[in-house]
């Protein structure tokens, strides 16, 4: 087995297989959040990626991925639905997301969280090379932390949580409160996407372990683990770049005649998923068309759900309300060629969403509670020209540094509906500030940035870091 000095591990691996024109299966860069943050980082070493790659049955072999090694987990059906679909979809997601659906706790689903979690930290173990750093992702590995460095102490640890960490008082439902808390304490530094996350985390290792800690610092054992707030971003000079393509603005030009040349179109791009806030924006999108504020004929509302999560019944139930609502609204205020709501479910490449970021006259992302929200950002990094307004919830982790956009509490409908049309009316001189200040921002704190704070943090000695590099 070739080992590797610097080795992520995460629920996927950065790939999906598709078909190619001659029927052969080939695996593709997939397009995710996490696996768009990590790549551009791993491309430059000599690094392995231990993941998922989908489906149920034995791991398949894959060769390297621009350059990156593919190290593939298998999970069982049993696996995905009681580890994948279960405790980390069914259980921690509501519950690190404000309960806004209520978790779901099974013994059963526990059993297979420690299952997988050992599966994965003995693959880490295998090709982790001796003092290597390894850096393990999210909320469907918290126990790997502690259960590699059980096998392994000879490795530097990182854990980094993307999703929200919850408040005490929410996280103290959890059964298995304790373990989770001591898996993670595994780590040598576990990083947040925000400082009120860290502080959560700290309070709890001090409620239900009884250890000292400080937002910064808690001892464990003979050790410091150290904890931080580490924002999580985009890269930010591609996004730019794939939307500054002459293509791409064309295609653009395209869209807008193609929606009715609009005087405003406003977009929302989500998985389908309950926190994302998909039937409060709908609410207010349909009372603003109901009192005549926003007129079908010069507004139009794209509004893009993915399907996600698709075998775990709230996210079942959410796409039935969804479909019921849209099709009530294009029923009620769509007229002929004219529907209120262009509702899509298809996923996009790249170039195709750029197109669509540059389109957006408003870009509504109000999320009732989201670790970061990516799409906020690239919509951000997407708008070369300065103009569009984001109207942006309160309850992303984004907000905490978009301040310049038109923030909004989601569960306020008057609230969301005034913000909506605020952003719609503002003075152009008013959005291209805005958006110059965001678009700054993003270009010093973009993705490569984000990856040299964590790790440069995690390798405090700065040694492995250079074997990093050098290898
Ligand atoms: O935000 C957490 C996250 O796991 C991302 O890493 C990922 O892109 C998204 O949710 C969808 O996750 P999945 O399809 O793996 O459940």
């Amino acid at each position: 087995m070739r080992q590797s000095s610097l080795v992520v591990v995460a629920n996927r691996l950065p790939i999906d297989d598709s078909v190619a024109p001659d029927g052969a299966c080939e695996w593709r860069r997939s397009p995710g959040g996490l696996v768009s943050a990590l790549h551009p980082l791993l491309r430059h070493t000599t690094a392995t990626w231990v993941g998922w790659a989908g489906g149920t049955g034995a791991a398949p072999t894959l060769g390297d991925l621009d350059g990156v090694r593919m190290h593939s987990v298998p999970l069982t059906a049993e696996d995905l639905r009681d580890h994948y679909e279960g405790f980390a979809n069914a259980t921690l997601w509501p519950l690190y997301h404000d309960a806004v659906e209520q978790p779901e706790y099974h013994r059963r689903w526990w059993e297979a969280y420690q299952r997988v979690n050992q599966r994965f930290a003995e693959a880490a173990a295998e090709v982790a090379e001796p003092g290597a750093l390894v850096w393990v992702q999210d909320y469907h590995l918290q126990l790997v932390p502690g259960l590699l460095r059980a096998l392994r102490p000879d490795l530097r640890i990182g854990f980094f949580l993307h999703v929200p960490f919850p408040p005490p008082e929410l996280f103290m439902q959890l059964p298995r409160r304790a373990e989770l808390l001591r898996g993670m304490l595994g780590a040598d530094l576990i990083g947040f996407q925000r400082a009120q996350a860290a502080h959560n985390f700290a309070q709890l290792v001090t409620k239900v372990l009884g250890l000292p800690a400080t937002d910064r610092r808690i001892t464990v054992d003979d050790r410091v683990v150290r904890v931080g707030a580490f924002p999580v971003s985009i890269d930010t000079a591609e996004m730019a770049a794939l939307a500054a393509r002459p293509d791409v603005a064309e295609r653009a030009r395209r869209l807008r005649q193609d929606l009715g040349d609009p005087e405003h179109v406003i977009l929302s791009v989500d998985r389908m998923d309950y926190t994302k806030g998909i039937e409060q924006r709908l609410k207010a999108y349909s009372e603003l068309l109901a009192s005549g504020d926003v007129k079908v004929r010069d507004t139009v509302l794209v509004q893009m759900a993915v399907p996600s999560r698709e075998r775990v019944g709230q996210y079942q139930i959410l796409r039935d309300r969804v479909e019921r609502e849209v099709g009530r609204i294009n029923g009620e205020f769509g007229r002929v060629g004219e529907p209120a709501i262009h509702y899509l479910t298809q996923t996009f490449d790249r170039a195709e969403l750029a197109a669509l970021y540059r389109v957006a006259d408003v870009m509504a992302v109000t999320p009732l509670r989201d670790g970061m929200n990516l799409v906020a950002k690239e919509y951000v990094a997407a708008r070369v020209d300065d103009s569009g307004a984001l109207l942006l919830s309160e309850f992303a982790g984004a907000a905490a540094e978009l301040s310049q956009a038109y923030l909004v509490n989601p569960h306020d409908l008057e609230g969301l509906k005034q913000e909506l049309l605020a952003a719609l009316r503002a003075e152009p001189a008013d959005v291209r500030a805005r958006m110059r200040a965001m678009r700054e921002h993003l270009h010093r704190n973009d993705i490569h940035a984000w990856a040299r704070s964590y790790l440069s943090a995690l390798d405090e000695s700065g040694s492995l870091l250079t074997r990093v590099a050098g290898s």
